[in-house]
């Protein structure tokens, strides 16, 4: 599916264009916003590769992975970074990434921005399952995956490589059904 566009009351998520680069550096750039996040600060040159990497990948038929720019509707500023990438080890599932810049934290945006990330998937790509690990540390991406109904399934062990050690991840994850049951939206082919 291309373009995605869907809006919520004070966001809205649109495809990225290669002029965000300095906006998502704001975020994967930050050593605040990446310090549970599976990689290191990226640098520009880093996040220049991604943002073109995802635009490409945006038009590739069948599409695969979905990295959209979260941007602020009452100032069209790019306020977050949200991934859904179709899962190729399960069917009809995906994995779910999402960040803020800092100066967005704290106002509801990361829950209001989760909310759009799952309506895409299941309401627009009728996925069954989309599923996202944090770092056990990480208290405010698990209560914003609680808060949007993830459900906490487990322990991925020594996980993720960084800072010279494994790391382990926690996995949260909701059903269509429990998205249709949350938000009274129907279930595909039911
Ligand atoms: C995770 C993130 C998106 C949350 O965004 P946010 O806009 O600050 O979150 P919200 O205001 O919507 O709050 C959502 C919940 O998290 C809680 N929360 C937010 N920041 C928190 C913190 N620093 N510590 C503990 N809880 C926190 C809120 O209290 C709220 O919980 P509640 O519903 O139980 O009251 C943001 O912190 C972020 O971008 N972090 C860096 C990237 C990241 O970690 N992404 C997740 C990868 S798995």
């Amino acid at each position: 599916m291309y373009p995605v566009t869907r809006s919520s009351a004070r966001l809205a998520l649109r495809e990225l264009s290669t002029e965000d680069v300095d906006a998502v550096l704001a975020i994967y750039g930050s050593p605040e916003a990446t310090e549970h996040l599976s990689f290191e600060p990226r640098s520009r040159e880093q996040v220049g590769r991604i943002v073109a990497r995802s635009v490409a990948a945006a038009v590739e038929t069948p599409r695969g992975e979905y990295a959209l720019a979260v941007v602020e509707r009452e100032t069209s500023e790019l306020v977050g970074f949200g991934r859904l990438a179709l899962d190729p080890h399960q069917q009809s599932a995906a994995t779910l990434g999402f960040a803020l810049r800092p100066r967005a934290w704290g106002a509801g945006y990361g829950v209001e921005m989760v909310r759009l990330l799952l309506g895409v998937g299941f309401d627009d790509l009728n996925l069954h399952r989309i599923w996202g690990a944090r770092s056990p540390w990480n208290e405010a991406s698990a209560r914003t995956m609680a808060a949007v109904g993830m459900v906490e399934e487990g322990v991925i062990r020594e996980h993720v490589r960084k800072a010279g050690g494994w790391r382990d991840s926690v996995v949260h994850a909701i059903l269509d059904r429990e998205w249709s049951a949350a938000t009274g939206s129907r279930v595909a082919g039911r």
